[in-house]
């Protein structure tokens, strides 16, 4: 693998088997990273790493849930003492779901805040431990346009994802002074697998009648005119993870073709 300008670097990322985060994984990796790719399904991880060590670069496979504290710090620590170090977490795993606001009951909240609150709550906090001792690293969380706008379908979801807004500028301004910068990225609508669940969410609450519709709805006002590939949100991924962003911290960065405007 050729040099670039995240070589020497250990970079980890949960939510690795799927969708954005695999694409980060495999960019990050062909920029020179050490990448550790993590998530609850260690298939999908061992294959995203077997990927990229294809193509000459270096990854490991790692299973943890990213709302179990033991399961995170035991991983991150096992990742420090194969590769010597953390340089940079993303913190991407997520769930989403389609649901009206008069059908979120206590059960959906709590699954989805669990992953997506909780999780990133607590990976933030196992890593921070780890980069305080290095005094250094960079914290990447991944939110939503849904952290920016609240949508009607989407409640809970929305909610969980202005708390990693949240947690990106207060961790922002709690780990600032031991050299670590947090940063989020707000995608927009991305073509991965989640978005299969989702369409059934759609025509299960009657809001759309046949697959994909959905997606093409919730579409309609991007500026660019399409939807991302989860490689869209790689480039934003890798600038993050990378030097070339070491004065940036607290922000959220929307990736979505011009859906939001802010
Ligand atoms: N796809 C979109 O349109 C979109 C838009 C905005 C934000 N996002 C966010 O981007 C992130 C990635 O989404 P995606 O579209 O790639 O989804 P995806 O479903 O394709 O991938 C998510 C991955 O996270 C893993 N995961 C789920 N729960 C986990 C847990 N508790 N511990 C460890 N791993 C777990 C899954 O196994 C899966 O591999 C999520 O946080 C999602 O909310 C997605």
């Amino acid at each position: 693998m050729a040099e670039g300008r995240l070589t020497g670097k250990t970079c980890a990322v949960s939510g690795a088997a799927s969708g954005i985060g695999r694409a980060i994984a495999v960019r990050l990796a062909n920029e020179g990273a050490q990448v550790a790719a993590i998530d609850l399904n260690m298939a999908g991880a061992l294959l995203v790493a077997e990927q990229i060590e294809a193509v000459g670069g270096a990854a490991s496979a790692w299973e943890c849930d990213v709302a179990q504290r033991s399961s995170v710090r035991s991983t991150l620590e096992a990742i420090v003492e194969a590769t010597g170090g953390l340089d940079v977490i993303f913190n991407n795993a997520g769930i989403a779901e389609i649901r009206p606001f008069m059908e979120v009951g206590e059960e959906h909240w709590e699954r989805l805040m669990r992953v997506n609150g909780l999780g990133v709550l607590i990976c933030m906090q196992e890593a921070a431990r780890l980069m305080i001792e290095q005094g250094r690293g960079k914290i990447v969380n991944t939110a939503s346009i849904a952290g920016k706008e609240g949508y009607d379908i989407q409640p809970h979801y929305s909610a969980t994802k202005f708390s990693v807004v949240a947690l990106t500028q207060a961790g922002a301004r709690a780990f600032a002074q031991h050299g670590i910068t947090v940063n989020a990225i707000c995608p927009g609508i991305v073509e991965t697998e989640l978005w299969e669940g989702l369409d059934e969410d759609f025509m299960h609450f009657g809001i759309t009648e046949r697959p994909g519709e959905g997606m093409e709805r919730f579409s309609e006002r991007i500026l660019l005119g399409r939807t991302a590939t989860p490689e869209d949100m790689a480039g934003p991924a890798a600038f993050l993870a990378s030097s070339d962003s070491d004065y940036i911290t607290g922000q959220s960065l929307i990736v979505d073709g011009g859906m939001v405007l802010q």
